[in-house]
């Protein structure tokens, strides 16, 4: 797949794409479809006219982006139009963005925005199928009525925030035998030296020196032992750090707390909210933001068997309080825990967010359309919900009540991994995160609903969505 920006005057090719305002003073290319009234430029509205010229058919589809002021509906629309042209034969095709002359910023806007549509939409994970049809190769000559200079940079950097994504897709949907802590660990290492940021990964061996006692616990149970991913990424000399830290189950059996069939056969997806913080700091070291970004994922997998962690056993963790391990399919919050103390230690980090597929709760609570949020930090909360606009990607503020905090007590321990209040299993589990962050300014965002669909989204086929990338990518970047 490749996106080329044109500087000549657009031409037609057999397959081609308007995109279109509501309002345009002129109607521009879309002039006479929109005279006969057969096309207006509404959001997410697509006409396709087809001619036979000179023995050839030329099939041209107009996409409207209604007044192009919000980036999401701008994306729905060219999605509609880009899945349109997924399922087309022909492999080149010419787009022309058809606004006004002076509307520089919204050409500079759309360019970007097609870009990572263009590049999620035709993006397709084979995984292991051996049986697969060959892929056609797209290329997308994009044209703009009005030319700019840095074109073929919007369209690049539209690229690289899609590919983040794609990443993310790409290793949640891997299957658990493939996708486990050294090989997540080992892609995270050379994406880091592909993308110009830093990946070190403390071992088993490591974790064991340092202490790391609730990673250990959950991590115990496998021969694939678990270790911890730590990349840094700086973009602004001497600047605080944002930390975002993903957890990485690669597979959740629930231990000793055993799943059963069918959840249990989705739980290598356990790991999107690390494979999330990877794909968001490799694209915004692709794109060069300035910014200063850790990204943190403890990597484990949660098994049944002879060194499996005990219902009711009680581990040190990496700050030295003790936790009860009430419940072993409680254990993202486990790693996490010692991961954000961790990272929270640093001095130059300021700012930490979480990101996981944490509780069953936020999956039941919003039918996949949000993630659950929960902050201990008004402005920082201010920060994501930004993010979360200009991307797309939903969320939804959750409480944080001192009941909460309160019902992780424990008779035998410091804390308990599971509150003792009915319900709630979303603020008890991010009640239990805060406890490790340091009391520094945080957010927390547990993706367990969204990460995965067994349907087809706007811009993914089933399977791994990818959500997170973008929120995270959108709430770093000042631009748009
Ligand atoms: N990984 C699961 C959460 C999950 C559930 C993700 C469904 C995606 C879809 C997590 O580790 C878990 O098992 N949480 C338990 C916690 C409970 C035991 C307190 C849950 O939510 O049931
Ligand atoms: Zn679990
Ligand atoms: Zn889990």
């Amino acid at each position: 797949m490749s996106i080329i920006y044109s500087k000549n005057k657009f031409s037609e090719k057999n397959l081609n794409l308007i995109v279109s305002l509501k309002d345009y003073s002129n109607l521009g290319f879309a002039k006479e479809v929109k005279n006969l009234e057969l096309f207006k430029g509404e959001k997410e509205e697509v006409f396709q006219s087809n001619e036979i010229k000179e023995s050839s058919l030329i099939k041209t589809l107009f996409v409207g982006i209604g007044e192009g002021k919000c980036n999401e509906e701008i994306r729905k629309s060219l999605a509609k139009a880009v899945k349109l042209i997924k399922k087309d034969k022909t492999k080149d095709i010419n787009v022309y963005l058809d606004f006004n002359k002076e509307d520089e910023e919204l050409t500079k806007k759309v360019l970007v925005l097609f870009a990572e549509v263009f590049t999620m939409v035709t993006f397709k994970d084979t995984v292991s199928k051996t049986d697969v049809e060959e892929e056609k190769e797209f290329t997308a000559y994009v044209f703009t009525a009005n030319e700019v200079n840095n074109g073929q940079e919007k369209l690049d950097y539209g690229v690289n925030i899609a590919n983040g994504v794609n990443l993310a897709i790409k290793l949640v949907n891997a299957p658990p035998n493939d996708m486990y802590p050294e090989a997540f660990a080992k892609i995270a290492k050379e994406t880091a030296k592909e993308n110009g940021f830093e990946a070190d990964v403390i071992t088993y061996s490591k974790l064991q020196k340092m202490k790391a006692g609730l990673i250990l616990a959950v991590g115990e149970s496998s021969e694939n032992k678990p270790c911890m991913v730590v990349m840094k990424y700086n973009g602004n000399g001497d600047a605080p750090y944002t930390a975002l830290v993903g957890k990485g189950l690669t597979f959740d059996s629930g231990g000793y707390c055993l799943k059963s069939y069918p959840g249990i056969a989705s739980m290598h997806t356990d790991m999107a909210g690390g494979a999330a913080m990877l794909g968001a700091i490799t694209a915004i070291a692709k794109n060069k933001l300035k910014e200063n970004v850790y990204a943190v994922v403890p990597l484990s997998e949660n098994l049944i068997g002879e060194t499996a962690v005990l219902p009711g056993a009680v581990a040190t963790s990496l700050s030295g309080k003790t936790v009860e391990i009430a419940n072993t399919d409680a254990e993202g919050r486990l790693i996490l825990a010692d991961a954000l103390y961790y990272i929270s230690q640093k001095e130059e980090v300021e700012k930490i967010f979480d990101m996981a597929t944490l509780t069953g709760a936020a999956a039941n609570a919003f039918g996949g359309i949000c993630s659950a949020i929960v902050s201990n930090n008004d402005e920082l909360y201010k920060q994501l919900e930004i993010g979360s606009i200009k991307s797309g990607e939903k969320i939804a503020r959750m409480p944080l009540f001192d009941e909460y905090r309160d019902s992780l007590k424990s008779l035998k321990a410091d804390y308990k991994n599971l509150g003792n209040i009915k319900g709630g299993g979303i603020m008890t589990a991010a009640a239990f995160l805060e406890k490790f962050v340091n009391e520094k300014a945080w957010v927390h965002v547990d993706i367990a609903g969204v990460a995965f669909s067994e349907t087809e989204k706007t811009y993914t086929e089933p399977g791994a969505t990818g959500y997170g990338v973008k929120l995270m990518y959108y709430m770093l970047t000042k631009e748009f």
